[in-house]
């Protein structure tokens, strides 16, 4: 598990059959559904849903300016968990409404593109940045460049080594791929950027609250996160972490009274941190409950959830393969919790929908996700299941003999 990277804490004990009854029962999701959608969302735990609904309540009570004040206290923790979880300072984290929110910010914030400006992006790159980055190659004239994948699908630091030249303006990576399993090389991109000084973000959507994170080994400059999903957070959070000495090379396109507060001569002041990505308003209920879920996955211990998803993950993927018409999609050398496959003779979306009349939820993942990667390989779309730390033997078996009962 190479790309796991783990320096900044103490491995955590394994989770044990007993540990994971004990989350389940604080799950109340896992009662009324049978979930393969973490990578769309996960589901959260009885106290992040608890950490939520008090905060609304304390709003309906004092008014919701007025209960602010307990807010606050939560947001900075949850800034300070977010902080730990990547092994990053509280000053580099920025509380965000979602993954594209924090990316696309931040992009914004390099300031516009000029003729012959490259970016190179890996073949995984989620569709939602990529619109950002043509969008902005197209007005400025330069171009969106894609670094080759090696023989297991990875994106590949050669190929990107290769590419480079003093017009590259900006590397991008999906670590976690949106499509399947693959586990990108993040920290060996990160040398290659960090070698020749070139910006580098990495999209973890998918990686955050999955595999332990060393902002500092993975060598970014910036990293979004979302909350909902391997963290279990609530919807409409996530994280960006900018590196301190990155900060002042973004310049956010959008500013207000929290990120450029105007001093008293009517000189706007942008903050010296990542708040500066940061709205004046907000979802303070939603923030205690990311805090809560920080916690959580904390307590847990990222290399326990790590290794245990990829045990739930390996097994799944082994009892599909064995099962008549349904092909594993998953590349890579090293894989995630996101399990991609096909069912023959049978559209992706109908096996998503027959599945979720029989109370099973997956995913899939068209086109419009992950564009580069899924053209390559010729794929239009496919089913995902995604696993958790919380997946049962149980649901893999319900999920199993679902397949199996599908009409073909
Ligand atoms: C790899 C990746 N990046 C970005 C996103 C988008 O995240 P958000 O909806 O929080 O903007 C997703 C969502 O599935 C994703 O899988």
């Amino acid at each position: 598990m190479t790309s796991a990277i783990s320096a900044h804490a103490e491995p955590s004990r394994p989770l044990t059959p007993e540990a994971i009854q004990a989350l389940r029962a604080r799950t109340p999701g896992v009662r009324t559904t049978v979930h393969f959608n973490h990578a769309g969302a996960s589901l959260p735990s009885a106290g992040t849903l608890r950490a939520v609904q008090e905060h609304l309540q304390r709003e309906a009570e004092q008014g919701p300016m007025e209960a602010g004040a307990a807010s606050r206290e939560q947001l900075e923790q949850a800034r300070t968990l977010a902080a730990r979880l990547l092994n990053a300072q509280p000053d580099e984290i920025a509380l965000t409404p979602g993954n594209s929110a924090g990316w696309t910010t931040a992009f914004a914030a390099l300031g516009p593109l000029h003729p012959g400006d490259r970016i190179l992006v890996g073949r995984h790159e989620w569709g939602g940045n990529l619109a950002a980055m043509e969008l902005a190659a197209r007005r400025g004239g330069a171009t969106v460049e894609m670094i080759a994948s090696d023989d297991s699908g990875a994106v590949d630091p050669q190929a990107l080594e290769a590419m480079l030249d003093e017009r590259v303006r900006l590397i991008a990576l999906t670590w976690l791929p949106a499509n399947g399993g693959l586990i990108n090389p993040a920290a060996a991109i990160g040398r290659v950027a960090r070698r020749h000084g070139i910006p580098y973000f990495i999209d973890a959507a998918q990686a955050v609250g999955q595999l332990p994170i060393d902002v500092a080994q993975a060598g970014c400059d910036v990293l979004a996160g979302a909350g909902r999903k391997a963290l279990r957070g609530p919807r409409g959070t996530g994280l960006l972490y900018v590196r301190r000495g990155f900060l002042a090379r973004l310049a956010p396109a959008c500013v207000d009274i929290h990120s450029a507060p105007l001093d008293p001569d009517g000189v706007p002041a942008l903050r010296a941190d990542a708040g500066r990505f940061e709205a004046a308003e907000h979802a303070p209920a939603l923030h205690c409950g990311l805090a809560n879920a920080l916690r959580e996955a904390l307590d847990i211990g990222l290399d326990a959830i790590r290794a245990r998803i990829d045990v739930v993950a390996q097994g799944l993927r082994a009892e599909l393969a064995a099962l008549p018409g349904v092909t594993v999609l998953d590349q890579g050398r090293e894989r995630s919790g996101l399990v991609s496959f096909d069912v023959a003779g049978l559209d992706p979306q109908d096996v998503q929908r027959a599945l979720a009349a029989r109370g099973i939820t997956i995913g899939s993942n068209g086109m419009p996700y992950t564009p580069l990667d899924m053209r390559a390989r010729g794929l239009a779309q496919v089913a995902r299941a995604s696993v958790s730390y919380l997946t049962s033997d149980d649901e893999i078996d319900r999920l199993l003999q679902a397949l199996k009962a599908l009409p073909r």
